[in-house]
């Protein structure tokens, strides 16, 4: 089989779509048409792109730092995107563990370049699919002491996971107290038109999506200590300066930008804490 059927040049694939949208190269042209067409509903999903990855540094240097957390589960990884996860975490925390979940076999193909961290700490790359959660645990027990906290990233992954909600009961409970549950997801709760419209580029393609309001968002962290500022949308949480996300200049009003934001930017993030 070569390269490119293995990989399913015919067909586009969720990760390398948001490839496109990140402005990377590990695409084809049937997912930059795709992403186009994404593109014509929803404008400015570039800036949205962009501003999940500011989040999950945001979110990971506070688990790294502040939280203490030296193990992270990140399930639906994506293609290699500097910085990546675990390089954020190792420079907090050079003996962090990192242990990175996805299904898309161009995922695995660029695992190589997520696999390289600090000697002390270590990276670990799982070929795996989310909607079967027990598997996931199974061979992330083989590199992450579950007895000690997880730092769990489930991000921008759950609306593209049906029984998504099963799926992440099964990896909360496999975690010890003082565990953190890290989640972005899409909604339709600010632009209805345009996600709905995302949503059928998506399944007119064949891939599952599945876009959620804010209270079904926040019934993920049933059980959980939601951390300030709660479920929020994704580049208000704990966002004081983001550059070239959120371009705050001295004259601008911080929440201005932050309101002009609102309307570019689809989904919701949060971080939870299990007692
Ligand atoms: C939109 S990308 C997000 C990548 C990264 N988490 C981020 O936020 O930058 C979604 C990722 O989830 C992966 N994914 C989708 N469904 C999955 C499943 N059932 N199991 C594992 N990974 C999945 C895709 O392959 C893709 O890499």
């Amino acid at each position: 089989m070569d390269r490119s059927s293995d990989l399913n040049a015919n067909e586009p694939h969720v990760a390398r779509m948001y490839d496109y949208y990140l402005g990377g190269k590990d695409h084809y042209q049937v997912d930059a048409d795709a992403a186009e067409m994404v593109m014509e509903k929803l404008p400015d999903v570039r800036v949205a792109a962009q501003a999940n990855r500011a989040f999950i540094h945001r979110a990971t240097r506070y688990l790294a730092g502040e939280a203490g957390v030296r193990q992270f589960l990140d399930i639906g990884t994506g293609i290699p995107t500097e910085p990546n996860l675990h390089q954020v975490a190792q420079e907090l925390a050079p003996d962090a563990r990192v242990v990175y979940v996805d299904n898309d076999p161009i995922v695995l193909a660029h695992a190589r370049a997520l696999m390289v961290g600090t000697p002390e700490g270590r990276t670990e790359y799982i070929q795996a699919d989310a909607t079967r959660p027990q598997e996931i645990l199974e061979s992330a027990r083989n590199f992450l002491d579950f007895s000690e906290p997880i730092g769990l990233s489930l991000i921008a992954l759950l609306n593209f996971v049906p029984g998504a909600y099963e799926v992440t009961a099964t990896l909360v409970d496999a975690l010890a107290s003082g565990s953190y549950l890290v989640m972005t997801h899409l909604t339709g709760d600010f632009d209805p038109v345009g996600v709905a419209a995302t949503v059928e580029v998506y399944r007119g393609r064949g891939l599952y999506c599945h876009p959620r309001a804010k209270s079904e968002i926040t019934q993920f962290f049933d059980g959980l200590e939601l951390l300030e500022p709660g479920v929020v949308p994704i580049h208000r949480w704990r966002n004081t300066v983001e550059p070239g996300v959120v371009p705050i200049h001295p004259w601008q009003d911080p929440d201005e930008v932050a309101k002009s934001m609102d309307a570019k930017i689809p989904g919701y993030a949060a971080v939870a804490r299990k007692p």
